[in-house]
């Protein structure tokens, strides 16, 4: 356990990778705080587990002045804003040809205006405070190529390479930015896969499994615990798919 006493705020926590890492941090002490567009009984039940070290508010990541007021009122309660993981995102599962013009609006605005919103948000207090944490969940999409995702994959290279350059703005005020890129790894967004190309990813895979959310979140614990130096990078979590 790297991160302990923190407050953390993980975009798109109802489901999926979000809920691994919020019920993670969560058990490790930390307090946290999550939004999605819609409530989950997972919602409930880590209300009635956590009390007020934990918060959920239904929000969708595009709506500017709901961030920065979702920002503002968990740095009320919690005291401080230390972390943040931008993990809320929409996939793809089309070629270019095919992808109408609000599809290609809808990944634009949720994969890379809503993170970009959330950041900003987050490193005017972090500023004040001198101190935090960011971490973006990119994807291995956003350095290699995968047909039927080119839109995702643009918006996770735009993270990472907004990753790199915002490091160089924030970096002497004690704030690290970092992405952590996983392979493929199980979940709603995911399963538009089928098992063939599953298949085909684990025999290209050098350790021959996918990752799961237990691998992602050790990477994205050590990542905002602070403690590394690590700063401006890409950490693959892919079992070597891409080295
Ligand atoms: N699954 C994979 O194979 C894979 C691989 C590499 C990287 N990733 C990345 O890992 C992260 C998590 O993916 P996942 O597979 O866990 O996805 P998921 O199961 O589809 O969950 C996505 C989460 O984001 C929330 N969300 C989506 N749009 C939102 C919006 N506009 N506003 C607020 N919340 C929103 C969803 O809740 P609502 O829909 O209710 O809003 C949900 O809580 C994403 O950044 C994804 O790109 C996934």
């Amino acid at each position: 356990m790297h991160t302990k006493d923190q407050s953390i705020i993980v975009s798109g926590g109802s489901r999926g990778l979000g809920l691994h890492l919020v019920s993670r941090l969560l058990e490790s002490g930390n307090r946290v705080a999550t939004f999605a567009r819609s409530r989950t009984p997972a919602m409930d039940r880590l209300s009635g587990e956590y009390g007020d070290a934990f918060h959920f508010t239904e929000l969708d990541a595009v709506d500017v002045d709901g961030v920065n007021a979702f920002v503002a009122d968990v740095a009320n309660r919690f005291g401080s804003v230390d972390s943040v993981v931008n993990n809320a995102a929409i996939g793809q599962d089309q070629l270019l040809m095919h992808t109408d013009v609000d599809t290609i609006r809808r990944i634009v605005d949720i994969n890379i205006v809503g993170p970009t919103l959330l950041t900003r948000a987050a490193i005017k207090r972090m500023m004040l405070q001198g101190s935090g944490n960011i971490c973006n969940i990119s994807s291995i999409c956003g350095s290699r190529g995968y047909a039927g995702l080119s839109v995702y994959a643009g918006s996770k290279g735009y993270l990472d390479a907004m990753m790199r350059a915002l490091a160089r703005e924030v970096g002497e005020a004690g704030i690290n930015i970092n992405c952590v890129a996983p392979g493929f790894f199980e979940s709603e967004m995911s399963s538009v896969l089928r098992p063939e190309q599953l298949a085909t990813i684990k025999r290209r895979t050098p350790s021959g499994q996918l990752s799961n959310d237990e691998n992602i979140f050790k990477v994205v614990d050590l990542v905002i615990s602070g403690t590394t130096n690590m700063q401006g990078q890409v950490v693959f979590v892919d079992g070597g798919i891409t080295s």
